[in-house]
């Protein structure tokens, strides 16, 4: 590379990631062929549409890599294409689910009695988990356009077992009739009973969308159960437990509601231009390496992974959301109410926390936890994900010593700084 300003940059951050052990639970390690993809003489290429219907010439090859990407993505899944549709353009995870709600649930138009005929539009509502409790801004938060354009009605997690209350769900839905439920997390441990949600989407009258962007690569891999029976469209981001470069699919079930075809139109050209073909083709590329066997066993060392590291860390005292984890992803109240428990352990803010754990070689993210009275900037917790450092090769005895490094670093700071607990 000619820029050397660039060119040193980039060279400092991959010495970085080599430096640190990395337990953000969204970030993982692509292969040489996913960055060889990405990095090709595709990003030139403009291709408006879809294979076989574009709006330029010199599109032969790109529409044969769009094909080979999508044959990918529905055969990883188990997908029979007669049934489902996969559109591979959205060019990340948050535009992907926006152009789910743009497609399916647009604002209602409403005509005013009255003499002029007056029409309204009167937005639809998303159902989703609440940012605070685990899950993503997308799901309809207020400062996401999904909350601007759309109405959320959040739904938590039960106050004693921190997990999803699904009577309490299906109460909400059935009084508050949302035109979409989300089921999906960034950063809730458990797996989620999809044949439950389905029950209650059917209840509700509301479609179901999964957004299965953290556990995607468990998903492939079988360490995590399918949503795909139970879902009407499944999104996901595929740079996390997927392993491939930042980018996203839309899954959707093909059937006489034609939501297969407003979902392509809702992508483009409703919200994008030209996909980026380099991003599809490094996405075919990490496709095809998820299933491999080698893959699979991959899946199942991330979820031994986290459950050593919860063990580890509960034994040493860490109060863990909902007890542990079914997943890649821990979620750890290092704040406990601001006081060190009978094992030494709590009163650390998650901000203490995370800059703590940096300063010795963990990558971290400070993260809220259910029914947080902390602030967000630093709030009681931190999240950790065992993706990352698996893809490294780490296993149980690894993690092992991880826990303790974690353990030994909190305990240094613990009690170091005060915090009203006040939001
Ligand atoms: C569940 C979930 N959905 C969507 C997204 C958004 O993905 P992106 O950051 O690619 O826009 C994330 C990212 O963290 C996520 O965790």
């Amino acid at each position: 590379m000619k820029d050397t300003q660039i060119k040193k940059l980039i060279e400092t951050e991959k010495k970085r990631q080599k430096k640190v052990v990395n337990l953000i639970a969204s970030e993982n390690y692509v292969s040489k062929d996913v960055l060889e993809a990405l990095g090709s003489e595709l990003t030139n290429k403009y291709a408006e549409g879809y294979p076989g219907k574009r709006y330029y010439g010199g599109n032969e090859i790109v529409d044969k890599i769009e094909s080979v990407c999508i044959e990918r993505a529905l055969k990883l899944f188990k997908l029979d294409p007669t049934e489902w549709h996969v559109n591979v353009q959205a060019l990340s995870g948050s535009p992907a689910n926006l152009a789910v709600y743009t497609a399916l649930i647009p604002p209602k138009k409403i005509v005013l009695p009255g003499a002029d005929n007056a029409e309204v539009l009167v937005p639809s509502k998303i159902m989703g988990m609440s940012l605070d409790h685990g899950g993503h801004l997308t799901h309809g938060h207020k400062v996401s356009a999904t909350g601007k354009f759309w109405i959320q009605v959040p739904y938590g997690l039960d106050a004693t077992t921190e997990m999803i209350n699904y009577d309490l769900l299906r109460e909400l839905a059935i009084k508050e009739k949302p035109a979409i439920i989300v089921a999906g997390f960034t950063a809730y441990p458990r797996r989620i009973d999809w044949a439950m949600m389905r029950e209650i989407a059917d209840a509700a009258e509301a479609l179901l969308m999964v957004d299965m962007s953290h556990i995607a690569g468990l998903v492939a891999g079988g360490a995590y159960p399918a949503p795909f029976p139970y879902a009407d469209i499944v999104t996901t981001t595929t740079h996390k437990t997927l392993r491939g470069p930042r980018s996203a699919l839309i899954f959707v079930k093909r059937d006489a509601r034609e939501l297969d075809k407003k979902i392509d139109r809702a992508v483009f050209p409703g919200l994008q231009g030209g996909p980026h073909e380099n991003q599809i083709a490094a996405v075919a590329v990490a496709l095809k390496e998820a299933s491999s066997l080698n893959f699979k066993k991959y899946a199942d060392q991330v979820v031994k992974n986290a459950t050593v590291l919860a063990t580890e860390l509960h034994a040493r005292g860490w109060r863990l959301i909902s007890g542990g984890t079914d997943s890649h992803l821990i979620l750890i109240d290092t704040w406990n109410d601001g006081k060190k428990n009978e094992k030494g352990a709590g009163g650390v803010s998650g901000k203490d926390a995370s800059d703590a754990l940096e300063k010795s070689g963990i990558i971290v993210n400070k993260n809220a936890i259910p029914f947080d009275v902390r602030p967000p900037a630093d709030p009681s917790g931190i999240r950790i994900g065992t993706a990352a450092e698996t893809t490294r090769g780490r296993k149980e005895k690894d993690f092992k010593m991880i826990a303790k490094k974690i353990d030994e670093t909190l305990r240094k700071v613990s009690g170091a700084t005060a915090h009203t607990g006040k939001k």
